[in-house]
């Protein structure tokens, strides 16, 4: 995601939002900015690329004032460019912003029909616009501009405005994003996280949803949307910088798996079409009646989001799939061409078999369609179209957020092709985006599980081998369970569909063998159950990933981790979250380098 930094004090604010951007450089991003008002006038410096470039360019610009705002961005909406980075500037008001604005599309029409220019591709801009035209409407109080701007705004942000009529203060405000205040003596800060303000300060204030702050060197006023005062309380933050960094978890890795539920909701958001129920993928600009078939291409973690969705898309839209690993695809002649759609599924956007696999498709005719969650990397822009994950910088080599953010784009891909031809009835798709949105609060629950796993971690994780069985929709799952453990604790893992165990793997299970098995409620179900008696009588020991309320699985599995109950099409999101969990710890038991395990990039740019 992206970072903030905002300075109002004595000092001069240039070298403390330096400072602080680069305690955020961990988090990724494309571009980078600044504004500081200087006598009377804001003036604003941005860059593609890294920090680095930016301060050139402050020694050739170089501004002197101690208000300022700070801004590096990972791109959502819009190429990462000079133009698209932050800050947007409108009249005399200046704005960086994290998050989404859901309804973008509608502001930015609706501020063109009067007569509005817009530089950039971003949906940050219609914010400044917003406050820029409350300003000029009469509005006196910064505070109240940006209040009656953001009534008009849904979706989330986190956002700092500075502007030239007011050149004392910042006035904040976030809605599910994060921000935080740093209570200093006659200064005042914000942003984004912790480290980029803790240098300076440890007393913080947590903005809450739905509030706004006006920062002055010597007063922080915060009111809510309406303009009610509120005053949360100021907390000391004992964290160290890499303590904070990480958001107080231990790596990236775990901070990422707990933040999945916010990087779905984030990936969902402006994306359902509640009153026709289908997703909106304006973007990408489907038709299933020119479509003759699917073939999705991708590697490791990625390819196992690309199995689940070949479920996903035929069994919402009926429209044959197949699923072929990029690092194959092109040395078997792929009998692919004009009327099919190649879907590209890469994290990164940058990994090579996948780019080749796409030139390939594309060299024979076929339309590509690439999800990717790093905006304008290769493989969207050799794609026709491009959707994007909006899971934020993963850093942590093995991929979580991404994973499940891939998933949730497969599932609005298949939500929509469903709709669009036919096969989908309103009503089974009302059924299916109530269970979409119910799957962040579920996901936190699977993911507030850590102790159990913890145990489990404990137990088994001086096992050399370890088998993970899964079926239907849950085999890629069983895949994915095995090469992250695999990944970071460096035990042998192998994923197996259930059904395939008699066909071989069997002969390797002893008492010694730990077998994780993924048997949520649903189809598939009984056969896994007797699949289980067959790992019993060999004296393996099992660990199932069971729906709550099971009442059977207890009576064969040794361990049993409970999800809650949802649509089986969805239960991937649900069940490899605790498999996540599992690898995590058994690496973090063993000692291993979770975020950066040996001999892996987290970008494969070499065949
Ligand atoms: C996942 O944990 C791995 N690090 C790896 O398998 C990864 O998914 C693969 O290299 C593909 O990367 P991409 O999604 O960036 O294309």
């Amino acid at each position: 995601m992206c970072g903030i930094v905002g300075y109002v004090g004595p000092r001069e604010s240039v070298p403390i939002l330096i400072e602080g951007l680069r305690k955020l450089e961990y988090r990724g991003y494309d571009s980078a900015g600044v504004a500081v008002h200087e006598k009377g006038e804001t003036r604003v410096v941005r860059c593609q690329g890294k920090l680095a470039n930016l301060e050139k360019q402050l020694t050739v610009t170089k501004l002197t004032g101690s208000v300022g705002i700070g801004h590096t961005r990972w791109a959502t909406h819009g190429r990462p460019s000079e133009t698209n980075a932050h800050p947007h500037r409108v009249g005399g008001v200046s704005v960086v912003h994290n998050g989404i604005i859901e309804n973008h599309m509608i502001l930015r029409q609706r501020l063109m029909a009067t007569g509005r220019k817009f530089s950039s591709e971003t949906d940050t801009e219609i914010v400044a616009h917003l406050v820029d035209a409350e300003l000029k409407a009469g509005v006196k109080d910064l505070g109240d501009a940006v209040r009656n701007a953001l009534k008009q705004v849904e979706g989330a942000y986190a956002l700092v405005v500075l502007s030239d009529s007011h050149p004392d203060r910042l006035v904040c405000a976030k809605v599910a994003s994060p921000m935080v205040l740093g209570v200093g003596e006659g200064e005042n800060f914000v942003a984004s996280d912790i480290p980029a303000i803790l240098s300076h300060t440890r007393n913080m204030i947590f903005l809450e949803d739905g509030q706004v702050a006006e920062l002055t060197a010597q007063r922080i006023a915060i009111t809510d949307l309406a303009g009610r005062p509120m005053s949360p309380p100021v907390k000391s933050v004992v964290w160290n910088s890499t303590q904070a960094e990480k958001n107080g978890f231990k790596h990236f890795m775990l901070k990422e798996i707990h933040e999945q539920p916010r990087a779905v909701t984030d990936t969902l958001r402006g994306r359902i079409e509640l009153e026709q129920h289908d997703a909106l993928l304006d973007e990408v600009q489907l038709d299933p009646a020119t479509i003759k078939k699917i073939i999705i291409v991708a590697c490791g973690t990625s390819n196992h989001a690309g199995m689940v969705g070949k479920f996903m898309i035929e069994q919402l839209a009926r429209i044959p799939v197949e699923c072929d690993l990029a690092s194959e695809f092109r040395y078997r002649d792929p009998i692919v061409g004009p009327g099919d759609l190649v879907i590209a599924v890469s994290q990164s956007g940058e990994t090579a078999d996948t780019l080749a696999a796409v030139k390939e498709a594309k060299a024979k005719g076929a339309r590509i369609l690439s999800i990717a969650n790093v905006v304008d990397s290769s493989i969207p822009r050799a794609s026709d179209g491009a959707l994007y994950t909006h899971a934020g910088p993963e850093i942590g080599v093995a991929s979580t957020k991404a994973f499940t953010t891939q998933l949730i784009a497969l599932a609005l891909i298949a939500l929509h092709l469903g709709r669009k031809n036919g096969k989908l009835s309103k009503e089974a798709a009302k059924q299916f985006i109530d269970e979409l949105l119910q799957l962040p609060i579920k996901m936190k629950e699977v993911a507030d599980q850590a102790a159990p796993l913890q145990v489990l971690a404990r137990r088994y994780g001086n096992a050399r081998d370890f088998l993970f069985l899964g079926r239907g929709i849950n085999h890629p799952i069983a895949l994915e369970g095995a090469l992250k453990l695999k990944e970071i604790s460096y035990i042998h893992a192998e994923g197996y569909s259930a059904g395939e165990m008699k066909h071989g793997p069997i002969a390797l299970i002893d008492e010694h063998m730990p077998v994780v098995v993924i048997a949520p409620k649903g189809p598939g179900y009984e056969k896994v159950m007797s699949n289980l008696t067959e790992v019993k009588a060999r004296e393996g020991k099992i660990i199932a990933i069971a729906t709550r309320g099971d009442q059977e699985i207890g009576s064969i599995a040794d361990e049993v981790i409970l999800i809650p109950e949802c649509a089986s099409v969805l239960s991937p999101l649900l069940t490899v979250v605790p498999l996540q969990l599992l690898s995590y710890y058994v690496a973090d038991f063993k000692g291993t380098d979770v975020d950066q395990p040996r001999n892996l990039a987290k970008s494969v740019t070499v065949e």
